[in-house]
């Protein structure tokens, strides 16, 4: 059985590239929401409609195993879908956890009492609802002490993404770091909270400065995955080529996500437009 992956739009590529590079045998099924994306702005009510209707169409498909490759999902909707939504059979997996147990150095798994990390102080870049959420600094505490995190909400990064406008976007990660470093001026560790941020990676760490570590979620997430399936051997995976949905003009969206991932893909009409 195929992998889903979802995201509001574009940025859940930059998260599909890296699992299918780590598992190349393995079919996955993309699933971006790109009509109805940027979900960073949008309530919190409208991201879990549209999220667990999404998550909905990848179990159609045969997914019992779905990655929300969009933090801002993860953030807004994990907890309530794995409370009312997702039966015991299928699986919903977010990129918040791995992305936090990467920074606070733990494992899967390991329950210990919050401690002392290295990390100090730390920046988080992401959209609107997912620092409007604070389910960053919930999971964080779980974890770590002593950690101080500064915010910023990257108001404009995702839709300039999503209309290819990779320029614009380079200038906007660049005015959002400015504004964070005015409030925290040395971080030790910046994460880019939206998996639509690999994309102008190179504008963060410049306008970061090469002291600062800046953590990309997509090989991250893709080990934490791997490292999932070998923990659950009851997930069937499938074997056959990789598809791609999206709820917008598929033809615009396939020459963008080229432009983004350097290869050609190939995304058809979704059903729920
Ligand atoms: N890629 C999504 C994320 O990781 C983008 C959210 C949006 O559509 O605003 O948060």
């Amino acid at each position: 059985m195929p992998i889903g992956i979802f995201d509001s739009g574009l940025g859940g590529l930059t998260i599909y590239d890296a699992i299918d590079r780590r598992l190349p045998h393995t079919e996955l099924i993309y699933w971006g929401d790109n009509k109805r994306a940027p979900y960073g702005t949008k309530t919190s009510e409208e991201i879990y409609q549209f999220t667990s209707r999404s998550i909905c169409e990848l179990w159609q498909r045969g997914c019992q195993l779905v990655v929300l490759a969009c933090n801002t999902a993860s953030a807004v909707t994990l907890k309530r879908l794995q409370e009312e939504f997702v039966p015991p059979n299928r699986r919903v997996l977010g990129v918040f956890v791995p992305t936090i147990e990467s920074i606070t150095e733990r494992t899967w798994g390991d329950n210990s009492p919050p401690k002392e990390v290295s990390v100090q102080r730390l920046a988080l870049f992401a959209t609107p609802a997912t620092v409007a959420s604070r389910a960053f600094q919930r999971e964080l505490s779980f974890r770590a002490i002593g950690v101080d995190v500064e915010s910023q909400a990257c108001a404009g990064l995702v839709d300039a993404i999503e209309d290819g406008d990779l320029k614009l976007a380079a200038t906007l990660a660049k005015r959002h770091v400015k504004s964070l470093l005015g409030r925290m001026s040395t971080p030790d560790v910046a994460v880019l909270g939206c998996t639509h941020y690999p994309i102008v990676f190179k504008a963060f760490q410049e306008a970061l400065g090469p002291e600062v570590r800046v953590i990309s979620q997509p090989a991250l997430v893709a080990d934490s995955l791997i490292d999932y399936l070998n923990r659950h051997d009851w997930i069937h995976l499938g074997n056959k080529n990789n598809s791609f949905f999206t709820t917008a003009d598929p033809v615009a969206v396939s020459s963008k996500a080229k432009l983004f991932l350097q290869k050609p893909l190939e995304f058809q009409t979704a059903d729920w437009m």
